[in-house]
């Protein structure tokens, strides 16, 4: 928008402050945002100087309302125009046939529509609309009067200060859910982590906790968001829509925020299995939800059912099995992962949770095991929420025995007794054992195997996981002993496969000592490093034998590595593990066959005297990169590479328009991977 003076432009204030909601709405309410953040700042920034210049300006739906005033003292109490009710629940489907069954006796009908919607994990809240202007907003309290929150809830930028539209009623009380997106949470519990503060169980207790403050600043600071799924007062009456559904709809025109996982359902069929979708999705919802809300879709029909004390006829909330269960610690075991990673796992006193019965839990980590201070004994909540591991979320601290201990990690692999690391940086720690330790052993012996390591063709995951099982191979070295029969009777394995695995296994012995190195699957030493540590050592003694000090010498090599490397080494499985296959036959050559993509396969010509190589050189330079070279050129020549005085050979390639290139080009060719 043009303007002369910004600083004196009423009208560039007036388009700055609807620009702003706009973009607030765009970002909050329909999750696409309009713009850069430096932008939307900017914007932001212009405002704020205006209102210094014009505090005049300053109306109460203007964005820098948003950020909060001083603390309160305490909240006032605020008495609801409308009642907020509660929801009757139900549990399985008897009781929501019950439901359909009385709503159709009620309005005497042979069928009910109904509007299906979430139930979320929140809290309610009042939101009251005057003329468009959020003038104030209110817990639910005891369901006749709540508390004034408006300052907080001002600071939750999905909720429009100003409702947009033409169509606006005098004064609008919308009903909704206040909650924290499931992300936001676990950034915000982290963020309390790092400083040290205290952490809240779980994302309902975060949004509640945050709400209750009396000091907006710190509303302000904590990601909340908003859901309307309801009305209170309305006036005039006759603004409202006919159905819920309807209502719903205008209130995303009115600029509110409504979830789109809803539908508008014709029959106790359509109710159960709206029920079982939004059940299969739930885990993969951004947000906690309990259970489904049915609720009969006509006003005039909501009326005629009315009230039961304090729930109304017309709705009904259907329950998903709870996510979280209390239970107690038995004991805290390590589970050794296919990596070597050390997981502390709580073995736990059956409880169902989610309707699953849970016996373990895990417990990520040793800073995590510190962090929550989980003992054998303690009383915890277990919350698991489909696929994922159940998990120990807390310590319920007024339940613990007088007896318990501090959680240690042990010093020593569960699995094998080698000892386990932590590398100072790092959140986990590892077993040593690498080769020798049974719960790697199946992953290390794949990666052994891989096409960049021995490159045993044929012995992958599947064939892996059978030889271990069968106890046929327990280390990289049982592979070199393996015979004909063995590996002929596995399962899937006919007379053809085995003979090619047992020729691969043999021909595999033959190998270069980076890919040995590499094989061996030392934690951080990956291709290169394999590669440089080849050249350094040159044989397979020299570096089992390397101290730390010398490691870094090797180019590349900082402290994590030499650390990793002398760790492995020091182990005396490992050891006897290279000793056996260095007796079983291997030849390790120090030079690597490099391999040049663009190289590989393709046929070359060389014609004339090259600048820096003879023929001879240049002819085993591109055949140790996987190309041919030819004798003459024909159609099937990719390159004729030219030096001086080339002859007849460069004139063929000219008619035949192959590529004709000089030795730089072709050393080029030959630097890439
Ligand atoms: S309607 C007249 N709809 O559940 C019915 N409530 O037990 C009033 N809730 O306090 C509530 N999602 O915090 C309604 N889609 C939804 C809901 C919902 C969550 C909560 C709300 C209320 C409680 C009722």
């Amino acid at each position: 928008m043009p303007h002369s003076d910004p600083m004196d432009s009423a009208e560039r204030y007036a388009w700055l402050q609807s620009e702003l909601a706009r973009l607030d709405h765009a970002y909050y309410v329909l999750d696409t945002p309009l713009l850069p953040d430096s932008e939307y700042d900017r914007l932001y920034r212009e405002l704020i100087a205006l209102e210094q210049v014009h505090p005049d300006w300053v109306r109460p739906d203007s964005l820098s309302q948003r950020v909060g005033g001083a603390a309160l003292k305490e909240f006032t109490s605020v008495k609801h125009a409308v009642p907020m009710l509660s929801l009757n629940n139900a549990f399985d489907d008897a009781e929501v046939m019950n439901f359909d069954r009385r709503c159709r006796e009620g309005l005497q009908q042979n069928q009910v529509t109904y509007a299906g919607e979430l139930k979320f994990d929140g809290l309610a809240i009042s939101l009251r609309y005057e003329n468009g202007l959020l003038v104030q907003a209110a817990t639910r309290g005891d369901g006749s009067s709540g508390e004034d929150v408006t300052a907080n809830i001002k600071t939750i930028r999905a909720i429009p200060l100003r409702l947009q539209g033409n169509t606006i009623p005098a004064v609008l009380e919308v009903r909704g859910e206040v909650f924290m997106h499931l992300a936001d949470f676990a950034k915000m519990n982290q963020e309390a982590a790092r400083l040290g503060e205290k952490e809240f169980a779980n994302p309902r207790n975060a949004a509640a906790g945050s709400l209750r403050q009396l000091d907006s600043k710190i509303t302000a600071k904590r990601p909340l968001s908003f859901f309307a799924y309801g009305v209170g007062a309305c006036e005039p009456q006759s603004w409202l829509p006919k159905s819920h559904s309807a209502l719903l709809d205008q209130y995303l025109s009115l600029g509110l925020p409504v979830c789109a996982e809803r539908k508008v359902l014709s029959s106790v069929d359509d109710i159960l299995s709206f029920y079982r979708e939004i059940g299969s999705k739930r885990d993969r919802l951004p947000y906690d939800i309990d259970g489904v809300v049915y609720k009969v879709n006509s006003f005039a029909e909501q009326a005629e059912l009315g009230f039961v004390s304090r729930a109304p006829r017309f709705a009904l909330a259907h329950k998903y099995p709870a996510q979280e269960a209390l239970t107690t610690v038995l004991g805290i075991d390590v589970q050794v992962g296919r990596t070597g990673a050390i997981t502390p796992v709580a073995r736990l006193a059956p409880v169902e949770v989610g309707g699953v019965t849970v016996t373990n839990a895990t417990l990520h980590n040793e800073d995590e095991v510190k962090r929550k201070d989980v003992r054998t004994g303690d009383t915890v909540v277990v919350r698991r929420a489909g696929d994922v591991i159940p998990e120990v979320v807390s310590v319920v601290l007024e339940r613990r025995p007088n007896d318990t201990k501090a959680f240690e990690m042990p010093s020593r692999c569960p699995v094998c007794d080698s000892h386990i690391e932590r590398v100072a940086d790092e959140a986990i720690a590892r077993c040593s054992g690498g080769l020798f330790c049974g719960a790697q052993r199946k992953q290390a012996l794949v990666h052994f195997a891989h096409r960049r390591a021995m490159d045993i063709e044929g012995l992958g995951e599947k064939i892996v996981d059978q030889l271990v099982d069968n106890n046929l191979v327990r280390t990289p070295a049982d592979i070199y002993r393996l015979g004909f029969t063995a590996v002929a009777n596995l399962e899937r394995m006919g007379e053809k496969s085995a003979d090619n695995l047992i020729q691969a296994i043999n021909q595999s012995r033959t190998t270069t000592l980076a890919r040995f190195i590499f094989a061996l699957g030392i934690r951080h030493v990956g291709e290169t490093t394999a590669k440089d540590l080849a050249n350094h050592y040159q044989n397979m003694h020299a570096l089992m034998d390397a101290t730390g000090e010398d490691l870094l010498t090797v180019r590349d090599v900082g402290p994590v590595v030499a650390d990793s490397i002398t760790g492995f080494m020091q182990e005396p499985h490992n050891r006897e593990v290279i000793e056996q296959l260095l007796a079983s036959g291997m030849v390790l050559s120090v030079e690597e066959k490099k391999v040049s993509a663009a190289v590989a396969g393709k046929t070359f010509v060389l014609t004339g005297t090259l600048p820096t190589l003879s023929r001879d050189e240049a002819k085993e330079r591109l055949e140790r990169a996987g190309a041919k070279v030819a004798g003459s050129v024909s159609k099937k020549t990719d390159y004729v590479v030219a030096g001086d005085d080339a002859g007849s050979k460069l004139t063929k390639a000219e008619e035949l328009g192959v590529p004709v290139i000089d030795e730089a080009a072709m050393l080029g060719l030959l630097a890439q991977e």
